[in-house]
């Protein structure tokens, strides 16, 4: 398996860069790169990754892509079998897409020469040491006898004994699915016995016996087959060159919640959990929104409050009229927490607010607290919102004006109590903007 998945991990990466898009199942509507021709009865260990996804998910949901856990998956699969290690970079994010087209082009085949295989990794980025040393990657696992068959019977450049063996468990027609071993000594242990085998013509691949026929690669296998610790540091460092070709970053496509479908064919439920950012239209507002992602905010926006109250009692008051003031202005946005600049005309001087709304220091304290543990992840209007609701839970109450209701309050509190956390919950509803509208400020004060 460990095997398998390293080549899993090299489809992946050679289709387009490392973006999980070998895991996409086909659909009826969808043709990924599963079936393509270097693929198809011949790629295995999908339910690895599926199995890990599911615990990645368990623990952290929906932040972690699929081709970030392949590519762990990969160098650990080497590892255990006694391979070197290397350092995987992380953030890489899943396609949204995949080409067959593409698998077929891209990935060498069996029969390659040395030329095509030294063109097909340049356009990868990766020169011919790297490619000569990513080829000790057939240092473990098995290759299916459809693939070497016309090797075993027409090439000249092979061991005749070698070649015999071969032949015995895989005959010239039939017996495609027949498994002989890459490395014809260890096939269990990730070392540099594969060279050994190339430079004494036992190379199993038409392509692995390209390294070693006469031509410039001749002497790095000869290094290598006598050099263990040459081929580790050279694998490692061109496992980790082509870990990074054309990641997708940052906010690009997505993080997938199973690796075999796209976000867009999952549920509208899984969807909104996809990532805060890729919720786009779909996003409603929900109070387990930052369960996830921000699991400490209402904490942190408690501690500020109960600490800003006891400084100073009317700043839960300060605090509601702040929301109260961003609500009913296009929405409860964080609009009047931005700062007048010479560019910049916003709300606070409008005359309700103008030397009258108070407490953005304590905003500005909060949104500090939350950036520290969660950046970039909470948006200022939540922060107020948050910060409203524990300054009325902590603070007072200033009345109403209707009369009679006034009168009923005053000695049903739990009618007002209800009442009341209704109304707030309805006002905090007002224009929310949700999924890719607005943004998430870093500074409460300046659009990004
Ligand atoms: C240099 C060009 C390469 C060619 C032409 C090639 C071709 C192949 C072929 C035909 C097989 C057998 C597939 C089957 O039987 O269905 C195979 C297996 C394998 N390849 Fe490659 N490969 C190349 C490079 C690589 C690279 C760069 C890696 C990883 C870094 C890799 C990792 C593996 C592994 C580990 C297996 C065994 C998989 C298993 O047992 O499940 N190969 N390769």
């Amino acid at each position: 398996m460990g095997a398998s998945i390293l080549r899993l991990f090299f489809h992946d990466c050679f289709v387009n860069g490392c973006d999980g898009s070998i895991l996409l199942d086909d659909t009826a509507a969808f043709t990924g790169e599963q079936n393509a021709f270097p693929n198809k009865n011949s790629i295995r260990g999908l339910e690895v990754i599926d199995s890990i996804k599911a615990q990645v998910e368990a623990s952290c949901r929906a932040t972690v892509s699929c081709a970030d856990i392949l590519a762990l998956a990969a160098r650990d699969g080497v590892v255990m079998l006694g391979g070197p290690t290397w350092t995987v970079d992380l953030g890489r994010r899943d396609a949204r897409t995949a080409s067959q087209t593409a698998a077929n082009s891209d990935l060498p085949g069996p029969s390659s020469s040395l030329s095509t295989l030294v063109a097909k990794f340049a356009a990868k980025g990766l020169d011919a040491r790297d490619m000569t040393a990513l080829s000790g990657a057939h240092t473990i696992g098995q290759a299916r006898c459809a693939t070497f068959r016309s090797r075993i019977y027409n090439d000249t450049d092979i061991d005749a004994g070698f070649a015999a063996l071969r032949r015995q468990s895989c005959p010239s027609i039939g017996g495609d699915d027949n498994l002989a071993p890459l490395d014809s000594q260890t096939p269990n242990r990730f070392g540099n016995n594969y060279y050994q085998d190339l430079v004494a013509r036992f190379g199993l691949l038409h392509s692995d016996q390209e390294l070693f026929s006469g031509g410039p690669q001749d002497a790095l296998v000869r290094q290598y087959s006598s050099e263990e610790s040459a081929f580790a540091r050279d694998f490692a460092t061109a496992m980790a060159k082509m870990a990074t070709i054309s990641p997708l970053t940052g906010t690009a496509e997505e993080i997938r919640l199973n690796c075999r479908t796209m976000a867009s064919s999952q549920s509208l439920f899984s969807l909104c959990l996809l990532s805060l950012f890729a919720c786009a239209t779909y996003a409603q507002l929900s109070s387990s929104f930052y369960d996830h992602t921000c699991p400490k905010l209402p904490r942190i926006v408690r501690t500020a409050m109960i600490q800003a109250v006891r400084n100073e009692r009317r700043m839960g008051a300060s605090i509601l009229r702040l929301f109260f003031h961003d609500c009913f202005v296009n929405g409860c946005d964080g609009s009047i927490l931005l700062d007048d600049t010479a560019t910049f005309t916003g709300e606070k001087n409008a005359f309700p607010n103008r030397n009258s709304v108070r407490g953005f220091e304590v905003i500005d304290t909060i949104k500090s607290n939350v950036e520290a543990a969660c950046n970039a992840t909470v948006s200022c209007a939540d922060i107020l919102a948050l910060a409203a609701r524990d300054g009325v839970f902590l603070e007072l109450f200033n009345g109403g004006s209707q009369d009679q209701l006034v009168r009923l309050y005053s000695f049903n509190e739990g009618l007002f109590a209800g009442d009341f956390v209704t109304a707030m919950l309805k006002m905090g509803n007002i224009s929310p903007l949700t999924g890719s509208n607005g943004q998430i400020r870093l500074n409460c004060r300046k659009v990004n």
